[in-house]
């Protein structure tokens, strides 16, 4: 299949091509979407082929309007309601009870549908455009990291979908918050784009996480937590501990010339001249959103640099920190070391 790349001002044969249930990746402020009619089973399908994505992993429906809700969700909860009128259109997808006519496959067979508003006007008027609501995961190979840029989808899916249509760079780097209203208490599945923090203002309550984010099980709620995400080819290690300091020592020492390491301005600083290894400088500490917003792009510079090992240091877990870290974890698939704070005596 030719895949066709498309400029903003192409949005118009984008929206057809959905319109005719083909497959159309689009920029949304987290990541790049792959987008579908949601209403079609059979375009809903060629998400999962073309993506290699397991078939028990659901997918989030995309609107333009608020109250295209409606069509898909039996039900809104109230605080669902004060929730998207303070963040949507955003980075926050909510669980909804799924009406019947969503389709089983969108929904992975279970009883509820994730929705959201993207906030990003070439997302919100290809929607519009289109007509339908769009059925969209993250326009990735399954287990790669998500695409920031056009560039990244074309890396993973040319020949295997209609067009991508070119945003240029997203915004927030990391995918939406998945928070589920419909327990006896608020519950991110998985973190993202808008904060723990933010939500326990805007509801007035404790905002718990999955037990599964915490490690304390392997059964998380929402499927797609439990595969291997976001990898690089490389085996990436994520270094964590009390002592910052003595975290930036044991990078130097594990680094050899063929390793990359993924690290805060302070930590380039503080090994500058002193560590070999091809370091790659994701933010200062204190602003763990913009370390969001490179976490992805940097990981496929590392394996486009070839690096036969990965070295990351980890981020406080507050604000866009818990997303950052999360992702992170995936991306190591468990492989973690804390550097406990050396002994001098
Ligand atoms: O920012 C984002 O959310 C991006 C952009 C494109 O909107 N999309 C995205 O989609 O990250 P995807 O498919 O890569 O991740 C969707 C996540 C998966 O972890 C999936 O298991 C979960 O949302 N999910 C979807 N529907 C669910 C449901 N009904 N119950 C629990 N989890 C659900
Ligand atoms: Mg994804």
């Amino acid at each position: 299949m030719q895949t066709l790349w498309l400029k903003a001002n192409e949005i118009e044969v984008a929206a057809r091509l959905l319109r005719e249930g083909q497959l159309v990746a689009f920029p949304t402020e987290t990541v790049y979407g792959l987008g579908a009619s949601a209403w079609s089973e059979k375009a809903v399908a060629g998400i999962f082929l073309a993506k290699g994505r397991p078939q028990d992993n659901p997918l989030i429906v995309h609107i333009a309007e608020k109250e295209q809700v409606m069509e898909l969700a039996a039900a809104i909860p109230p605080e669902a309601e004060r929730l998207m009128e303070r963040f949507w259109p955003g980075p926050l997808t909510l669980l909804f009870p799924r009406r019947p006519q969503v389709p089983e496959l969108v929904c992975a067979g279970l009883e509820t549908v994730a929705v959201r508003q993207p906030a990003h006007p070439l997302a919100l008027e290809l929607i519009r455009q289109a007509g339908v609501p769009l059925a969209a995961p993250s326009a990735n190979l399954s287990g790669r990291p998500s695409p920031t840029l056009a560039e990244h989808v074309w890396e993973d899916l040319a020949g295997r979908i209609a067009a991508v249509l070119d945003g240029g760079p997203v915004g927030v780097g990391v995918e939406s918050t998945v928070l589920d209203l419909l327990g006896p208490e608020p519950m991110i599945l998985r973190p993202g784009g808008v904060t723990r923090e933010e939500l326990e203002e805007a509801l007035g309550r404790r905002v718990a996480l999955d037990p599964a984010l915490l490690g304390q099980t392997d059964r998380p709620r929402s499927p797609g937590m439990k595969y291997r995400h976001y990898a690089p080819a490389a085996p990436l290690l994520l270094l964590d501990g009390p002592e910052r300091e003595e975290v930036w020592r044991r990078i130097a020492a594990e680094a050899a010339a063929d390793t990359g390491i993924l690290i805060s301005e302070e930590g380039a600083a503080y090994l500058a001249g002193r560590c070999a290894g091809q370091m790659l400088v994701l933010a200062p500490l204190n602003r763990p959103d913009l370390a969001a917003q490179r976490l992805y792009s940097a990981l496929r510079t590392m394996d486009q640099a070839g690096v036969k090992r990965i070295l990351a240091e980890a981020w406080p877990r507050h604000g866009l920190g818990l997303a950052l870290m999360n992702r992170m974890e995936k991306a190591a698939g468990g492989n973690y070391l804390r550097v406990e704070v050396a002994k001098h005596e």
